[in-house]
């Protein structure tokens, strides 16, 4: 059989994204494997998904740490000894410094709510909402030194319907999410190039 890649998982919540990666990474034939959830908050509810699913859980309180650089500094070393080859972001709150992308070139992954380039940063629904869209989505990219910016690997489309909220809005792509994330870490392991396009039916 051979190796496989070697994921941490780094979340800041519900973890409902980290959850879909680890149950498709339960598949034998899947090429990754979760060793490792990283969360920045002790009370996040996805470090007991992943206890659950008997995953390694650590915690790299943010607020315990004396600046954006202390927690950098942890958060390498705990990445670092667990081996991992890719790290995959999924609700993760915090910006990266370039310095820590750097350390880490093109083996960090992240799911946005949006269509990227389009809605960066906070609000993405909120803002795909007032600007009158009728299509919103979900991009998983990888991670580079400008936010929400780095090569888009795969996006998720949904429609935008009348009368649509914030809150119906954002159920509906997360729900697309959890499909697309394991699909492009899948053929990211793989070395696939190929952009993984979804459509909510
Ligand atoms: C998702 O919408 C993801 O795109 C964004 O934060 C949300 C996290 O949800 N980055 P969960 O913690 O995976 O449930």
């Amino acid at each position: 059989m051979r190796k496989k890649l070697k994921v941490t998982i780094l979340i800041s919540g519900n973890g409902s994204n980290m959850l879909a990666l680890i149950n498709d990474m339960m598949e034998k034939d899947h090429p990754a494997e979760p060793i490792l959830v990283i969360s920045d908050r002790p009370d996040a509810k996805g470090l007991k998904l992943a206890k659950s699913k008997n995953i390694k859980t650590a915690i790299v309180n943010y607020k315990k740490c004396s600046g954006q650089q202390e927690f950098e500094e942890t958060l390498k070393k705990s990445i670092s000894l667990s081996g991992a080859e890719i790290i995959c972001l999924a609700g993760f709150m915090r910006i990266l410094s370039p310095n820590f992308v750097n350390a880490f070139k093109n083996q960090i992954l992240n799911i946005h709510p949006s269509i990227l380039p389009l809605f960066k940063g906070l609000n993405s629904h909120a803002r795909a909402l007032s600007s009158g869209m009728a299509v919103h989505g979900a991009t998983v990219h990888l991670v580079s030194e400008e936010l929400d910016n780095g090569k888009i690997l795969g996006q998720g489309i949904v429609k935008i319907f009348e009368g649509d909220t914030e809150t119906i809005l954002a159920k509906r792509v997360l729900k697309l999410e959890h499909k697309l994330y394991p699909r492009v870490l899948r053929n990211f392991s793989e070395k696939i190039s190929e952009k993984i396009v979804l459509f909510d039916s």
